[in-house]
């Protein structure tokens, strides 16, 4: 199964691509080529590069799916790399109330917010996770997007938080989609818990996470640093079980205020930080010697009308990788557009358009620990997304009109 593209303008998002001759490496940072093709051979890239080095046999092959691009933008697929897309009920209530004055630290606090999504989800069955995630998995397909982070974090109690894993990982199955999941045992303390917030993580969260990750169902281990959650020192426990299972970390941290766990997730190397609006010189020194990506999550700044911006600039000056994501969830971002993401990074954050498409690419894959997506280069994998734009720039600038022209999946049109 062969698939050829001609007559594309690349942005391979690869520094490599230098070594092609057709882009330099320092003033390219999408590594953006004009008149160029892409061969995939079942679901890797076989070879990419000028059409001037494209074998003419190949073009005429009838055995190759041919895609006249016709001068179209080739990108890899997009990566939208923090999500709760699978959750039960909606939190339109909580909307109306925050326009009526009340803060999300105050309906939180009244047992409303993440509690409430708890409830809603703790009703339903697998196939009913799965059944109401679907519509929203599929807005983000149409906008070419092929791999989705799912986290668990509204079941926080074993069999929920299986559940809701469990529903993500069928996503996979129900569509043409990668799946990464994480398991957000430690986002909120349920409601009918009476325990303390150690006990619970020693005697729910760290259970659950075992029974999981015994299941498969595991790929990071997520946390929420933040006052109307989990301190930092609470949370050290189930990171140290993470680390003992060989999974992977990443936390939210720094959303609303500035509570230490960039610090943590430092020390245990996290894939990446996430919000991290309230982060400061020394969270992100810490973030660049432990290499992790710092998630943008502008869909839940809009929503909560937060006015302190992440420290975009310190990500750039101490070269920490910044991805941007939906974080769709029904309360603070109910948000499943990822180039609405991209334009609000780039509106509400100052990141550029090419950082906006580095950021659902390149270092959305590095957030979630993949090298074989996120660039375009043989022997990566071939999810694609073919656009009706001139240039990279249009994918962050419209709002609300997608250009999508053709997605390709492991190789395939889908
Ligand atoms: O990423 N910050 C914590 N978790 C989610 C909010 C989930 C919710 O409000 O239901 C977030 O914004
Ligand atoms: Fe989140």
């Amino acid at each position: 199964m062969q698939t050829l593209i001609t007559n594309a303008e690349i942005a391979t998002l690869d520094a490599h691509t230098s070594s092609m001759k057709t882009a330099a490496r320092y003033s390219n940072p999408l590594g953006l080529f004009s008149n160029g093709y892409l061969l995939a051979r079942n679901d890797q890239i076989k070879s990419i590069g000028p059409m001037a080095d494209l074998p003419p046999h190949l073009v005429d092959d009838p055995s190759i799916d041919h895609i006249d691009a016709q001068g179209r933008l080739l990108t890899p697929a997009l990566i939208d790399c923090h999500t709760h897309i699978v959750h039960g009920g909606n939190r339109a209530r909580e909307f109306e109330m925050r326009l009526n004055g009340a803060s999300y630290t105050e309906i939180a606090n009244a047992g409303g917010g993440i509690v409430s999504t708890v409830s809603a989800t703790r009703a339903m069955s697998v196939a009913d996770l799965v059944r109401s995630a679907l519509p929203r998995v599929d807005a983000l397909l149409k906008e070419g997007v092929s791999v989705i982070e799912v986290k668990s974090g509204y079941g926080l109690d074993r069999d929920t938080e299986l559940r809701m894993l469990q529903a993500a990982r069928l996503l996979a199955v129900e569509r043409p989609v990668r799946i990464v999941t994480s398991f957000l045992g430690a986002h909120a303390m349920p409601a009918d818990f009476r325990g303390s917030p150690e006990d619970y993580i020693a005697n729910i969260c760290i259970p659950a996470l075992l029974a999981a990750h015994e299941e498969g169902l595991v790929d990071a281990v997520d946390g929420f640093c933040e006052s109307i959650a989990f301190s930092a020192e609470q949370l050290a426990p189930l990171f140290a079980k993470a680390q003992e299972l060989g999974l992977p970390v990443k936390l939210h941290a720094e959303q609303l205020s500035r509570c230490g766990g960039s610090l943590l997730a430092a020390k245990h190397e996290a894939c990446s930080v996430d919000h991290v609006e309230y982060a400061n010189e020394e969270d992100v020194l810490a973030l660049a010697k432990a290499g992790s990506v710092a998630v943008l999550l502008p869909g839940a700044f809009y929503t909560l009308r937060e006015t302190q911006k992440p420290p975009v600039d310190l990500f750039r000056t101490y070269k920490v990788p910044m991805a941007l994501a939906t974080d769709a969830n029904p309360g603070s971002s109910p948000l499943t557009s990822i180039l609405i993401a991209m334009n609000m990074s780039c509106t509400l954050f100052g990141l550029t358009p090419a950082e906006a498409l580095a950021g659902t690419t390149r270092n959305a894959a590095k957030a979630l620990g993949l090298d074989d997506t996120g660039i375009l280069r043989s022997g990566m994998r071939a999810d694609l997304a073919l656009w009706d734009v001139e240039q990279p720039a249009e994918l962050a600038y419209r709002i609300g009109l997608n250009p999508l022209y053709l997605r390709l999946f492991a190789g395939q049109r889908k």
